[in-house]
């Protein structure tokens, strides 16, 4: 395994792999690296002749800077698992090595980031696009992997990639769960032991309303799961909503859709959980 901080090393490093005719397949990550991470480069090796994972802890993504302060980091295990799952090059730059110059690009995502994140998170998207749109130039790989966890990310990656002609396939994969139901996040690592207990609760509340479209109306089933999630020790709900699956627009009753997600965030204690299911 290939590790490498600088731009000038990986891009090398690629050439050489590139002229021997080889696939290239990437995973971009902030590091503190869990089973869905894993499961993303699983993915990528099974698909590409070689597989890359960057780790950079974004700043310009993070609105709450006490948030980017407490960002889990642990790059001794991410290497180690890293080299058990046989990646072939980790790409480490440094902040300055990422933006030699401070960040000016604005992109314009429409309604698509005017709404749950987007809308929460003032800016975060921006810099997910700049960060991405940059790893892509850096690397410039066939096959990009991403977890449907961060379902809206997802979304304006393949809006970015459509926008700028990145001529860059982007996979989607499922979201990997602890046994009682958890998204897999770097952040669960924060949780206190009580925190953690109460934390799936997000997954069944989750399951419980998409047992209920259809059923009952969208406005009820809403109410009554944001009622139980913040009756929930240390919990605070940000938005629980159906959406139209490509648009991310909230669905209005009856709305008739290709597909439907269910989207929830939630503050527990201090640490920002998100999650959603599809519906059908
Ligand atoms: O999902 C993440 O970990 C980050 O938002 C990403 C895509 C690596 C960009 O910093």
């Amino acid at each position: 395994m290939f590790v490498s901080g600088t731009i000038k090393e990986a891009r090398a490093y690629l050439q050489k792999q590139k002229k021997a005719g080889k696939s290239v397949g990437f995973v971009p990550t902030m590091g503190a690296l869990h089973e869905g991470h894993l499961s993303l480069l699983r993915c990528a090796r099974s698909e590409n002749d070689v597989t890359v994972v960057s780790i950079f802890v974004n700043p310009i993504q993070f609105n709450n800077p006490a948030d980017l302060v407490k960002y889990p980091r642990d790059l001794h295990r991410d290497l180690d698992s890293l080299e058990k799952e046989h990646c072939d090059l980790v790409f480490t730059p440094s902040a300055s090595e990422m933006y030699p110059e401070p960040e000016t690009r604005e992109y314009d995502f429409g309604d698509l980031t005017r709404v749950m994140e987007g809308k929460c998170r003032p800016g975060h998207f921006n810099g997910v696009a700049v960060v991405v749109q940059k790893l892509f130039g850096i690397i410039q790989p066939g096959r990009a992997y991403f977890g449907e966890k961060d379902f809206q990310q997802l979304a304006v990656i393949r809006r970015l990639v459509e926008m700028e002609n990145i001529p860059v396939e982007i996979v989607a994969c499922p979201t990997k769960r602890e046994p009682d139901g958890l998204a897999m996040s770097s952040r669960n690592q924060r949780l206190s032991h009580a925190q953690r207990k109460t934390a799936p609760i997000l997954y069944q509340v989750l399951k419980q309303a998409r047992s209920e479209y259809g059923d009952i109306p969208l406005h009820s089933i809403t109410t009554k799961a944001i009622k139980t999630l913040n009756n929930q020790p240390e919990m605070q709900v940000e938005y629980f909503t159906f959406v139209d699956a490509s648009t991310l627009q909230p669905l209005t009753e009856h709305q008739k859709v290709s597909g439907i997600r269910i989207c929830v965030a939630a503050t527990l204690g201090s640490v920002r959980l998100i999650d959603n299911i599809p519906v059908g």
